[in-house]
């Protein structure tokens, strides 16, 4: 056994230092919980609130940095912070702004997550919140207090991809001197910019387009003001966030191809949007880009084609490869239920982002206020995120599913 303990010490304090200099288009992945330091003073010296040095993989290698650094950059931001998730991301803007007395504004069509967080554990913790009109930002106006710290943002709203008018929401908030927060999974950093639009933070599901696999969970949370990161940041070491390195590498394999993708999906989604738009089974196609959608002219403004509107052949500007459609009020919910199992292609699941097309079906009278009555329609909604499979298939698939309806 001796003879085994010290090849044990010899694989552990190995010898051997690669050669400097081994350079790669692709970041070098390095993983760690532990950091190793030259000497104590310098053990003492490091500050994990900055990124000039390194002390404990939980508060970042090179590379999570990198990715940090490119995502700042996506979003048009300085700062960015990783969580393990897209919630995650929500959850730690909630937790570092609010304390117990305050309130928080979430627009009436937000990612449905995020108002369980706010009716369970902010509810819990002495936090209030109140939903807005997305549409309305003199509804959101009259909500604002002495009491509100902070509002959330998102457009559209990702079921039911109403886009509201992001701008002057923000300018609402602003002018009242309350921070805002974005989440702007949808757009990705690429139909718009969320800080140009006046968020104050942007967040973003990495899990969706800049994972782009369906096989990573990860969220970013981006500022460009750099108090409020250092109290975001410093409520992320308290509470343990952290991302494994291997999903960062994912994300960063990703990353380049971004744009080429989200325009794919965007290009693709369009076309069946546009194609159901005449199926006399559907009563309304909710996407964005689409003229006769709710807010298209606010998704015009921010994120469509620059110039002449006459000119554009409606897939100009950018939006993402999701849409919703309103059944026809006749079609009961178990019948769209079975229009959904008929589908081949298309998969039942929740996300989006990734290459696989993806349906679900959603009874929105259940998700939103009934006191606000911004959702109107009678039908059943489903919402489709639409992948890199060749779209006259997914045509085929979507056009045999509506045959089976009766
Ligand atoms: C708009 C939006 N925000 C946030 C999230 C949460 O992302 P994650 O699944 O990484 O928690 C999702 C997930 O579907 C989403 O659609």
């Amino acid at each position: 056994m001796p003879c085994m303990s010290k090849i044990a010490t010899d694989l552990i304090h190995h010898p051997y230092q690669p050669p400097a200099g081994f350079n790669a288009p692709q970041p070098g992945v390095y993983k760690a919980s532990t950091v190793i330091f030259p000497t104590v003073a310098a053990m003492r010296a490091r500050n994990w609130k900055t990124k000039t040095g390194y002390t404990y993989g939980l508060h970042g290698t090179p590379t999570s940095f990198t990715l940090e650094e490119r995502i700042a950059t996506l979003e048009g931001g300085k700062h960015c912070l990783l969580v393990p998730s897209g919630l995650a991301a929500i959850a730690s803007v909630n937790m570092a702004l609010l304390k117990a007395g305050d309130e928080v504004l979430l627009p009436d069509n937000v990612y449905g997550p995020s108002k369980a967080l706010a009716e369970g554990e902010l509810k819990n913790w002495g936090i209030t919140h109140q939903l807005y009109d997305p549409m309305d930002p003199q509804d959101l106006h009259a909500r604002i207090s002495t009491r509100t710290r902070l509002v959330w943002l998102e457009a559209p709203g990702s079921v039911t991809m109403e886009f509201g008018p992001l701008e002057e929401l923000a300018a609402v908030c602003r002018k009242e001197g309350v921070t805002t927060a974005l989440d702007n999974t949808w757009g990705a950093g690429l139909a718009f910019n969320g800080f140009d639009a006046g968020a104050d933070i942007v967040v973003q599901a990495l899990t969706k387009y800049p994972s782009g696999g369906g096989d990573v969970l990860m969220g970013s949370i981006v500022t460009r003001d750099d108090a409020l990161h250092q109290q975001i940041k410093l409520c992320n070491m308290r509470v343990g966030w952290g991302v494994g390195i291997n999903d960062v590498e994912t994300v960063l394999r990703s990353l380049p191809s971004i744009a080429l993708r989200y325009r794919a999906h965007d290009l693709a989604a369009r076309q069946l949007a546009r194609w159901l738009q005449g199926r006399t089974e559907i009563a309304q196609v909710q996407h964005p880009a689409l003229a006769g959608s709710p807010g298209h002219g606010h998704w015009r403004a921010l994120c469509g084609p620059a110039g002449d509107a006459a000119q554009d052949d409606g897939n100009g500007g950018l939006a993402a490869g999701l849409f919703s459609v309103v059944f026809q009020d006749s079609f009961s919910m178990a019948e769209v239920d079975a229009f959904c199992d008929a589908l081949r292609l298309f998969k039942l699941g929740y996300s989006w982002g990734g290459p696989v097309s993806l349906v679900v079906p959603y009874d929105i009278p259940l998700m939103r206020s009934a006191a606000l009555g911004t959702w109107k329609h009678k039908g059943v909604l489903v919402r489709f995120s639409v992948g890199l499979e060749a779209v006259q298939d997914l045509q085929a698939d979507l056009a045999q599913a509506l045959g089976t309806l009766g």
